[in-house]
């Protein structure tokens, strides 16, 4: 179980893998996350990583294939992982498929989280996560339990520094020039699986199940 959730900014990846690789018993592994967390640690890996994610640029590939080949031989994820956020370029996807070959694996299914614009810039202008875990909410769509507060682990929800609308704007031409080329890349490879990701959050994790899972 080696999954790609691929999908704009604000299309539900963070929200679905989650859920999704609870339900799986697999790790949930984040691109963004992993940088934002490094951020926060301030050493030199955050430090460079921040330059780019505040104008809404991708981190250069070297850096982020490093990274994330690293993470994904970790123990806890032996048993399967999602992948959220990684591959966004070609270069990523052929690092991604050349160092998998190297051990005999390759990815999954690769789960294209489809999206109107309009709604992504609602869904990211509402958005607050949780400054501990990193779970998403929205103000109106998905909000906590306690106003302020993450219902996982109880961390301090705040708005991302990347969800303000002149970066939003950004990050979806980036979306579109440098990572919407994938979708045709795993389609021709014969491992897109498409879903609507508007309407319940609870039934598209539902659909998202059933279509990584069947034969
Ligand atoms: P990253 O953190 O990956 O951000 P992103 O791709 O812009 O995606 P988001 O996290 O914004 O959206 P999402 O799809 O996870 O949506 P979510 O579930 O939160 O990357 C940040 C930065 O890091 C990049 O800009 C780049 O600089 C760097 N980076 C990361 N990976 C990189 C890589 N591979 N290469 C280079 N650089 C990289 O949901 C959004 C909102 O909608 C939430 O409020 C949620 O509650 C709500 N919502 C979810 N589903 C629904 C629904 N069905 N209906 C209504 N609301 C919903
Ligand atoms: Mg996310
Ligand atoms: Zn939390």
């Amino acid at each position: 179980m080696r999954f790609v959730f691929l999908g704009a900014p604000g299309s539900g990846k963070g929200t679905q893998a989650g859920v999704i690789s609870q339900r799986l018993g697999i790790a949930h592994v984040a691109t963004g996350d992993l940088f934002r967390e490094a951020v926060s640690k301030g050493g030199e890996l955050g430090r460079e990583a921040k330059t780019y994610m505040e104008k809404g640029l991708l981190v250069p590939d070297e850096i982020t294939i490093r990274m994330l080949l690293e993470r994904i031989v970790a123990p806890d994820c032996r048993k399967g992982y999602i992948l959220d956020g990684f591959p966004r370029t070609l270069e990523q996807a052929r690092a991604l498929d050349l160092a998998l070959a190297e051990r005999e694996e390759a990815v999954g299914r690769v789960l294209y989280i489809k999206v109107s614009t309009e709604e992504l810039v609602r869904r990211l202008s509402g958005r607050l996560i949780c400054r501990d875990c990193q779970t998403p909410y929205h103000q109106v769509a998905s909000p906590p339990k306690v106003a302020g507060k993450c219902d996982q682990c109880g961390g301090e929800l705040y708005q991302r520094p990347d969800d303000n609308p002149e970066t939003v704007r950004k990050r979806l031409d980036v979306y579109f020039a440098e990572t919407a080329p994938l979708i045709d890349h795993y389609k021709e490879a014969g491992r897109l699986v498409e879903i609507d990701g508007e309407g319940d959050i609870e039934k598209i994790g539902q659909e998202a199940i059933t279509t990584l899972t069947k034969d």
